[in-house]
């Protein structure tokens, strides 16, 4: 985040701070309860944002050497991301041309050939079948027609970006517009190093996980005894990007600013950002590095998902042993809160929707994201379903 941006910001907090004030939405929302229960709707958003949407599947160091892969089970299309032997990112569809097996089973790795278990035929960085056994047994076979399916992607600003469908394109300006890649660019997220990662599979749809992200009208109750000790509750900064927002929650440091002069403002030390990029991920880059949480829909059952929840680590920390221990720890420790006090909520507001006894729930004036994140969520799906 530019330096100015960044006072501005904090002037903001303080004053918030100051005055018993929050950032106001201006009115009350009202969101229907069915958004977390119906199937047909569920089908929908699997199509619309899962399916046709590009995706991000991790930061550059996810794949921090030539060769390194990931993959990805979560969406429709199984994904294998790969760094070639120049350090180039691509993607493939997981299928392996002879009989469509998954190819790479594990989530990561460093791999010059991936090899199908069924009968071996294998492939290189670049997608290209280069072994197929018994070939002169098997047939006759053009083998630089049936290297892995590509998929587009793009590496931009350290985040890397895959689109599900061969014929999909990747339009990060549209998606996130301009002014928030700039400000991404700021963060230098390509020099992360990626340290662990937890997966929780949740009796809650997406949606709940990812509201409750949405606020810090929380803190001071379900949050009491843990995050509450470091943040300040109900108050925060919010800014609209298009579909997405940036929030910014204050942390109790941001004391140590009313005593310095605004040259030497921080805010990581005053905040913790939460980028919102619509409509599943929450990033929150911090002084030591960065915590990513994208939450998938069950496509089966709109009431589970699942939470992928990566740590990662500033280069110039991630090389001091000691440094990597202390995050890790911070970061598990973080990654407990969200499951154990924000899911287990989700999980209980998951039962009462899919009771069907309330038809809606409410959104304070002091819950913005929510208002702006539901309402994004339906304009899209109505305008996807006014073009088919
Ligand atoms: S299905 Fe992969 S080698 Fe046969
Ligand atoms: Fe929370």
């Amino acid at each position: 985040m530019e330096k100015t941006e960044q006072i501005l910001q904090i002037k903001k907090l303080l004053h918030r701070l100051d005055t018993g004030t929050n950032v106001d939405a201006g009115e009350i929302y009202e969101n229907q309860t069915s958004n977390y229960t119906d199937k047909n709707l569920a089908g929908r958003e699997w199509k619309t944002f899962f399916c046709d949407t590009p995706q991000l599947v991790g930061l550059s160091g996810d794949l921090s050497e030539n060769y390194s892969f990931l993959t990805i089970q979560e969406l429709g299309t199984p994904i294998l991301a790969v760094r070639d032997g120049k350090g180039q990112f691509h993607a493939y569809v997981n299928a392996c041309r002879h009989r469509g097996v998954v190819v790479e089973e594990e989530e990561r790795g460093i791999s010059k050939r991936f090899t199908c278990q069924f009968h071996r035929w294998t492939y290189d960085a670049h997608g290209t079948l280069v072994g197929l056994p018994k070939q002169d047994h098997f047939g006759e076979l053009e083998t630089e027609k049936f290297g892995l399916l590509e998929l587009p992607s793009e590496e931009r600003h350290g985040l890397l970006w895959v689109h599900p469908d061969p014929d999909g394109q990747i339009d990060l300006e549209n998606l996130l517009t301009p002014q928030l890649l700039s400000e991404l660019e700021t963060w230098n997220l390509k020099d992360l190093v990626f340290l662990g990662s937890d997966t929780y599979d949740v009796a809650c749809s997406w949606k709940l996980a990812m509201d409750t992200f949405g606020e810090t009208y929380h803190f001071s109750s379900l949050h009491e005894t843990t995050l509450y000790n470091s943040f300040h509750g109900n108050v925060q900064c919010y800014d609209t990007f298009g579909d997405n927002h940036r929030m910014l929650l204050c942390r109790r440091d941001i004391d140590e600013m009313r005593s310095l002069p605004e040259a030497e403002w921080k805010i990581t030390t005053a905040a913790l950002p939460v980028y919102w990029l619509f409509p599943n991920i929450q990033l929150m880059p911090s002084k030591e590095g960065l915590y990513l949480v994208r939450a998938y829909p069950d496509p089966d059952d709109p009431g589970k998902h699942r939470s992928l929840i990566s740590f990662y680590l500033r280069s110039e920390f991630a090389a001091n042993a000691e440094m990597r221990e202390i995050f890790m720890m911070i970061s598990e420790g973080f990654a407990k809160v969200i499951r154990d006090e924000d899911y287990a909520v989700g999980a209980s507001q998951q039962v009462n929707a899919n009771s069907h006894a309330l038809q809606t729930v409410i959104f304070g004036r002091n819950e913005p994201a929510l208002h702006h994140y539901h309402s994004t969520y339906k304009r899209v799906l109505e305008s996807v379903s006014k073009n088919i």
